[in-house]
């Protein structure tokens, strides 16, 4: 089934740019080309039926040439659609390349020329989006939504989706800060034989009543959500993902007649607002997302201005009963609390078919976002470069005096997961983390950061009361995912490293086939008991180093190993006690100031933090991060510049 599926969204001359990853896998059956969705359709004439298919037309900036070269005649019309223009070029450039590898159907809609020009190069489903035709239009990057060239975006694309619509295909509308893993194509077609086959492969069965596809099958418009509880979705349907706000960046249109109308309706109501507190400003609206969610409820009920449905199906009538508006589970749409917090999918044994970089944290930016795919191995963009040179490997371990925290809780019958616990956490890492790069500095090789630990979630914005959670973000913690493999964001600020210009990787680096070479272990030894012995050494340690050393006593003991491109420490304890040259340590230290900062660490106290924190901390910590009775910051030091490395230091140190 590749080759045929691969041509779909791709024409050959990408492959060579993404023979990258291949670790997929499509766990469905073949996609026969003539199923279609059983609901009523607008049928443009002549549709599907008549063999042998024609070669695609050249990609000339049209919309229909885009389209039936992601969608030939004959196959099924069901088709993801982005917008993008050079400003996200390298998101876009993500996306495409994951839906190559999925065999994804998608057109991206370019908003500028420059990104048809390169995407039409690279064989991708590319069109000229109206915006793209107009002289002097500029997206002006700002994401506060309310910006004019932010809303004619918004009024652009709502108007795409419909003209997809209407032509008779089923439309996934997709931001561009989204992965598709497994091409949503028999999700959405849902025909017999999808169904059979796992209906887009959804898993073990009790998973597949909840979430298969025959639960979407009658929608005719079908949204992702932002809500955070995969148990919920399970459980409760439609009438649980209602309940909070709809993201139209993962949204299923059918062109079923009555999915048309909405289609048509929501651009309009986007492009000129009707009078009034519904969809005009100042009530409302700045943004698509925003008219559709008002639009499919009724204001004339109370919230969510839906009526629930019996039972636990996955979608309701809305829009004044007009259409069948359905939820897209969380579990195969997986925003990004889901994926990159909860991991819940992996738990449940699901594998995602799009993921969507929601809730980073940091400046909520691209920087954030591609931080987060990279961690979990779904940024394919790096060129081999990314993946040449010298390394120096921080591993996670939980430090004694950590464990010795977790056990005082536990011992008292309370959760390790805690703030105090992740607090401590947080500050050891970056102490550690200090060592470690300096000596990555001094080896002259890139850090690899480690999968570090949280025991605590961070919010998106402090507006909630997360100890009433346990620590989990409000509405997330059914899921029971403490403690968890820390995004970078809830550690360190992505941005501030990329403005610093420090290169470093990530953990997830070394799992990547065209990562080369055996990892070369480093064991670390207490001075004393080093001089004492040397048969403290792991037995998998090509290398003992004794602890504490200044960096040029590191780099002649790891000389022997300087052609290796892998090295790795255990941990970075105690590990350096200086640096020799003064200039070196002059600008490490500065830059230390800029790359180890933790960021703030904030939440609401529902009641008084003195009250509700008296569990967790003394006084004076309480009021030291108070920021009014309500609210309260872990606020954190930069670890201590490191100091020069003379008498007293490594080597020369007097034991
Ligand atoms: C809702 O639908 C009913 C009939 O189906 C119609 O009479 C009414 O005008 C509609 N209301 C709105 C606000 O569209
Ligand atoms: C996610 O969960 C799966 C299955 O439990 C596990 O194998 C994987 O290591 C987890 N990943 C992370 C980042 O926690």
């Amino acid at each position: 089934m590749a080759p045929l599926r691969l041509a779909l969204c791709l024409a050959i001359s990408i492959l060579a740019l993404s023979a990258m990853h291949t670790g997929l896998t499509l766990t469905y059956g073949a996609a026969s080309s003539h199923d279609r969705p059983p609901a009523p359709r607008h049928e443009p004439a002549a549709a599907a039926l008549s063999p042998p298919p024609p070669p695609p037309p050249r990609l000339d900036g049209s919309l229909d040439a885009a389209l039936s070269l992601a969608s030939p005649r004959g196959h099924a019309r069901v088709v993801v659609l982005t917008f993008g223009n050079e400003k996200v070029g390298r998101m876009l450039a993500n996306f495409v390349a994951h839906a190559r590898a999925s065999a994804t159907p998608c057109v991206v809609g370019a908003v500028d020329l420059p990104t048809f020009a390169r995407l039409s190069r690279e064989g991708a489903a590319v069109y000229k989006t109206p915006l793209a035709l107009e002289e002097g239009y500029r997206m002006d990057g700002r994401n506060d939504h309310s910006s004019a060239s932010w809303r004619r975006f918004a009024v652009m694309r709502t108007g795409e989706v419909a003209r997809v619509v209407a032509k008779g295909y089923d439309v996934l509308h997709s931001d561009v800060d989204v992965v598709w893993l497994r091409s949503p194509l028999p999700y959405v077609r849902c025909s017999a034989e999808d169904v059979a086959s796992g209906g887009g492969a959804v898993g073990a069965r009790p998973v597949e009543a909840a979430i298969g596809c025959g639960t979407l099958r009658a929608a005719d418009v079908a949204v992702s959500s932002d809500n955070m509880s995969p148990g919920d979705d399970f459980r409760r349907g439609v009438s649980y993902a209602i309940g909070g706000t709809l993201n139209t960046g993962l949204l299923l249109v059918r062109a079923t007649e009555a999915g048309t109308r909405f289609a048509a309706a929501w651009h309009a109501t986007v492009a000129s607002p009707p009078a009034g507190r519904k969809f005009a400003p100042p009530g409302c609206c700045t943004s698509d997302q925003q008219v559709f969610n008002r639009m499919v409820r009724d204001e004339r009920l109370p919230y969510p201005g839906l009526r629930l449905p019996a039972g636990t199906p996955r979608h309701l009538a809305a829009w004044n009963g007009s259409i069948a508006l359905g939820v897209l589970p969380l579990a195969l749409f997986a925003n990004g609390h889901h994926q990159f917090v909860q991991n819940a999918s992996a738990r449940l044994g699901v594998r995602p078919l799009a993921v969507h970089a929601t809730y980073s944290l940091d400046r909520h930016d691209d920087i954030a976002k591609t931080q987060r795919f990279r961690e979990q191995g779904l940024w394919r963009v790096d060129p081999p470069e990314y993946f040449k040179g010298k390394f120096l490997v921080l591993r996670h371990s939980v430090s004694p005096a950590l464990a010795a925290t977790i056990d005082r809780y536990v011992k008292r019958g309370m959760s390790g997961n805690n703030i105090v616990v992740h607090v401590q956490a947080l500050k050891e890492y970056v102490l550690e983390l200090r060592d470690a790069l300096a000596l990555s500095r001094a080896l002259g090789r890139t850090l690899v950061l480690p999968r570090w630990m949280c025991y605590c979630d961070r919010l998106w914005s402090g507006s909630d009361d997360i100890f009433h959670f346990g620590c989990m973000y409000p509405g997330s913690q059914d899921a029971d995912f403490l403690p968890f493999v820390c995004p970078m964001d809830h550690v360190l600020s992505p941005a501030e490293w990329e403005a610093a210009g420090q290169p470093y990787r990530d953990a997830a680096f070394l799992e990547d086939s065209r990562v080369s070479g055996p990892l070369v272990e480093i064991g670390l030894t207490p001075r004393a008991e080093y001089k004492a012995s040397s048969t403290t050494a792991p037995a998998d340690a090509a290398v003992v180093l004794p602890t504490p050393l200044d960096d040029e006593e590191a780099k002649r003991r790891l000389a022997p190993f300087s052609a290796s491109p892998l090295l790795a420490l255990p941990h970075a304890r105690s590990l350096l006690c200086g640096i020799s040259s003064e200039a070196e340590r002059r600008e490490f230290n500065d830059l230390a100031q800029r790359l180890l900062r933790i960021p703030d660490w904030c939440s609401t106290c529902f009641s008084k933090c003195s009250d509700e924190l008296a569990k967790w901390f003394s006084p004076e910590e309480i009021a030291a991060g108070a920021d009014g009775p309500n609210r309260w910051c872990a606020r954190f030091q930069v670890p201590p510049a490191l100091r020069p490395a003379r008498d007293g230091c490594g080597d020369n140190a007097a034991i």
